[in-house]
């Protein structure tokens, strides 16, 4: 067993301890996930922990005996979320004594640990991303010893594997391959809260996958912040790690998982543009379940701007990778992320960003505006830009987003899409809803023994947020799903 083996199996102990402890209580507990998808999969590895110490999950922090706050840092809004929660739990720490736990990349920020000590010293657990594993023990003492527990390094966080999860699908689940981020972007302060890019050994994502696939899991999503840098650093540095089923790159891990039996769709994010090497294109194009929506995030049209951000890669650059592919991959679908109103964009630089918009045609573009960040380089530069301006501009924006993104869905009405059945609509359970390859929704009506099966229907309307899609009789099913 090697230190990390021997830790997990350390907390393991503690998980027994407390679920001693709790026995018959019946105790429940809230989580409130407040990230990216990255933090959604810790909060279901959160989750896991915490079931097994005998809490049940519940959606009410008033009744909970334990709510748990997973933060997240990457915007400012962030902050004020989190501590217009702290309000709340305030009064139902008051009124019935729950324990409170907050986790996650905020914590690893030093003026908000500070903040939090001091202003609402209330909280029980404060822990951050390279010690969630740790929960077990710090839940322990919180209660035993009754003291408040304060579980924060700074060090780059090993790779723990063997914690349990509870997932919040049964039929999609992430997968994340690595941790942390090396890019240093200017505006990002993910590296600072996530640490250094370090990847998981080859055969643990091969053993997850397929034993998601055993339980009957059809989608995986494979996470990190630069997931087709995956061991890259690991061959850059020399680290050993073991070349199982030949893999050694993000390419070869995604022809290992598209072998996978019964999983039928693979997805990825983020890529970042400047590591979209051929093999990665090949492999998109060779591997039947891999989506060929492929999300690709801009950040800024201009080259000038993207140099400040420190993307290292140029707006044609971006532009020819974009063609590229469009030429490689049949179905190219893309998405990106945008940030408009960075430090000394003009409205020149904007435009370049309007430009690439208007020429790449992306599915789906999530938009944000530029947000100060302490630490990072975008925060000190001077030329920041006022917030009426970066408004308008992100208004400007939404609107030619909102535009292309009706004139494309244009596209898809009569045609057929193959969909992953993901169960009935939220509003009328009358309906089923599914996603294309594209990730695009579509609600149509039909039998709910569809539910978790690949089926391909006709495309009849759409309506911005999602299609309306219509089984066509003695149409084929691809996943054995015969219309009877
Ligand atoms: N690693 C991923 C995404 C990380 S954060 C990637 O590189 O694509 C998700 C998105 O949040 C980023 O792509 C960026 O568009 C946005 N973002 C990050 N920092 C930001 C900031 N300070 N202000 C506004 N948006 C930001
Ligand atoms: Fe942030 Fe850039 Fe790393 Fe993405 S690649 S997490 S934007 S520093
Ligand atoms: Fe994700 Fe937010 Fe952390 S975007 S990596 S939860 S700062």
């Amino acid at each position: 067993m090697n230190d990390t083996d021997i830790e997990i199996e350390n907390q393991k102990q503690y998980i027994e301890k407390v679920k001693k402890i709790n026995k018959e209580k019946n105790l429940t507990y809230t989580i409130l996930t407040m990230g990216c998808q990255l933090n959604e999969n810790d909060s279901e590895k959160i989750s896991g922990m915490i079931e097994q110490m005998g809490y049940t999950k519940t959606n009410e922090p008033k009744q909970a005996d334990l709510n748990i706050l997973n933060t997240c840092c990457v915007r400012e809004n962030a902050e004020e979320r989190l501590f217009g929660k702290l309000g709340e739990l305030k009064n139902i720490k008051e009124e019935k004594g729950t324990i409170i736990a907050i986790g996650g990349c905020m914590m690893q920020e030093k003026h908000i640990t500070n903040k939090i000590k001091e202003s609402y010293p209330f909280v029980d657990i404060i822990f951050g991303t390279h010690t969630l594993h740790k929960l077990p023990e710090n839940l322990y003492k919180a209660i035993e010893q009754k003291r408040k527990q304060e579980d924060i390094i700074d060090i780059d966080g090993k790779v723990y594997e063997g914690l349990p999860i509870k997932r919040e699908s049964n039929l999609k689940a992430s997968v994340t391959i690595m941790n942390g981020c090396n890019n240093f972007c200017s505006y990002c302060i993910v590296p600072y809260v996530r640490g250094r890019e370090r990847s998981r050994e080859p055969r643990k994502i091969i053993e997850e996958v397929q034993d998601l696939a055993k339980k009957g899991y059809k989608e995986i999503t494979l996470l990190g912040q630069n997931v087709n840098s995956y061991l890259r650093v690991e061959k850059e540095k020399n680290i050993k790690f073991e070349e199982y089923q030949g893999i050694n790159s993000f390419a070869t891990l995604l022809k290992a998982i598209n072998k996978i039996e019964g999983i039928e769709r693979i997805r990825f994010i983020s890529p970042h543009p400047k590591d979209f090497t051929d093999d990665v294109i090949q492999a998109i194009c060779e591997c039947d379940k891999v989506c060929k929506l492929v999300h690709l995030p801009l950040q800024a049209g201009s080259t000038k701007v993207l140099k400040e951000m420190n993307r290292k890669y140029t707006k044609e650059q971006y532009l020819s990778l974009v063609k590229k592919m469009k030429e490689k991959i049949p179905n190219l679908t893309l998405s990106t992320d945008i940030i408009v109103g960075f430090p000394g964009e003009t409205e020149e630089d904007f435009e370049e960003t309007l430009d690439v918009v208007k020429k790449v045609g992306y599915e789906q573009v999530y938009m944000f505006i530029y947000s100060r960040r302490v630490g990072t380089p975008g925060d000190k530069m001077e030329n920041q830009i006022p917030e009426n301006i970066k408004h308008q501009r992100f208004e400007r924006l939404k609107q030619l987003v909102e535009n292309k993104i009706y004139e494309n869905n244009q596209k898809y009405i009569g045609t057929t899409q193959t969909i992953l059945v993901e169960g009935k609509s939220k509003n009328n359970d009358k309906t089923l809803t599914g996603r294309t390859d594209s990730n695009k929704v579509v609600i149509f009506e039909g039998n709910d023994d569809l539910i978790g099966k690949i089926i391909s229907l006709e495309i009849v309307s759409e309506h911005m947020w999602y299609l309306k899609g219509e089984i066509k009789h003695g149409r084929i099913f691809t996943n054995d799903a015969k219309i009877s």
